[in-house]
């Protein structure tokens, strides 16, 4: 008998389906919203709306990428958080409706132990055919323990990662995170949202050194990200005052390069203080692998910094693909999978929650 898992992502901006069978992964659908680029951030509201129209077509699709009818799905996953709550509740509701309609178990996922299972999601040839990234591609899964730096635009924390379901958190921010220092810096410089993509192209034009940015002085192995934001908005602002202009287009007009120095800046200062902290819990827990996951993991500055870190440091690096690196569902298929077969159901009375810890 083939376990076929059919799991939904709606944490936040992207409705996502996937369709896992027997562990191999046969399709990953991602629906995004491009209603909130004007607002420069995820509107909530906005979010909600757009889950209730996207996840219908999204579950078919997936369903038929797959080949799968309805009526050979094994169990249903779901996010059921951390997550802006009205999204999570359009996934959760209609998880919800279909295990009863089809009468299988359903299964509950935290969104960010789902990010840290995308390195075990082992893509089918099927699926492998519609992403050419993926073509040819050997994709190499951790052995337990490994560290994995969790890097979103909602969470920037090192965890310690000693089964799908033995987690525990090592440091982690004690204001923005990771993803939201890069959205919102970029914001000031007035590039669209999310910011991070662009950051990470502009830089590769731009001088690293050229804005010296302040690093926060934590202790253990915990991060703050909020000073080198405060530091980004000064340096801009004095910038600004010194050339007597009003905005960044007419500093940019007087100084070349000023943004992709900047942008250079601030991303090799977010890799130094995440590569720092993950190097010394590494190191004091005695672990030999380091793994990268979460939406900041696409990030081709860090990923090139990890592979480098783990070669000097002879450690085993673990990146996983592009395509499961921001928010998607083959993820939650992957963490679902393994509570299934761990017959780890949840009861149809859940409900989902908006913060919570790994
Ligand atoms: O994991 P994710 O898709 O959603 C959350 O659960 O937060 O992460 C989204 C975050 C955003 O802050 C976005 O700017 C960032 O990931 N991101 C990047 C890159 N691609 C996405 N940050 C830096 N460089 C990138 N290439």
């Amino acid at each position: 008998m083939q376990t076929t898992i059919l799991a939904i992502e709606s944490s936040c901006d992207d409705t996502s389906c996937a369709v896992l069978r027997d562990g191999l992964l046969l399709s990953n659908v991602i629906a995004g919203q491009k209603v909130h680029e004007e607002y420069g951030g995820v509107v909530p509201e906005l979010a909600s709306r757009a889950h209730m129209q996207n996840i219908l077509p999204v579950v078919d699709t997936a369903l038929k990428r797959a080949g799968v009818s309805r009526e050979e799905v094994s169990a249903i996953a779901f996010t059921r958080g951390p997550g802006l709550l009205g999204s999570l509740l359009v996934g959760t509701s209609f998880a919800k409706g279909m295990a009863l309609a089809l009468n299988i178990p359903l299964v509950e996922v935290n969104h960010l132990q789902g990010h840290i299972m995308a390195h075990f999601v082992e893509p089918s040839e099927q699926y492998r055919m519609t992403v050419p990234a993926l073509q040819g591609v050997e994709i190499r899964h951790p052995e337990y323990p490994f560290m994995c730096l969790l890097v979103s635009g909602g969470n920037s924390q090192i965890v310690k990662v000693e089964a799908y379901d033995k987690m525990s958190i090592v440091g982690q921010t004690i204001d923005d995170a990771a993803g939201e220092a890069f959205d919102k810096c970029a914001k000031v410089l007035g590039l669209p949202y999310p910011g991070g993509p662009w950051i990470d192209k502009l830089a590769k034009e731009g001088d690293k050194n050229k804005y010296p940015l302040a690093k926060p002085n934590m202790p253990g192995y915990d991060y703050s990200f909020s000073g080198l934001k405060t530091s980004f908005l000064y340096t801009l602002r004095d910038m600004m005052k010194a050339a007597g202009v009003e905005s960044v287009e007419e500093l940019s007009a007087q100084v070349p390069k000023l943004k992709e120095d900047l942008c250079a800046s601030l991303q090799s200062t977010i890799i130094d203080i995440l590569l720092n902290k993950l190097k010394k819990a590494t190191r004091d827990a005695g672990i030999r692998r380091i793994a990268v996951a979460g939406g900041v993991s696409a990030n081709s500055a860090l990923r090139a910094a990890m592979q480098d870190l783990g070669r000097r440091m002879q450690w085993d690096v673990f990146i996983p693909p592009f395509s499961f690196t921001t928010d998607n569902a083959a993820m939650i298929a992957q963490a679902g999978y393994y509570k299934y077969l761990a017959h780890d159901f949840c009861p149809i009375t859940a409900t989902p929650y908006a913060k919570t810890t790994i």
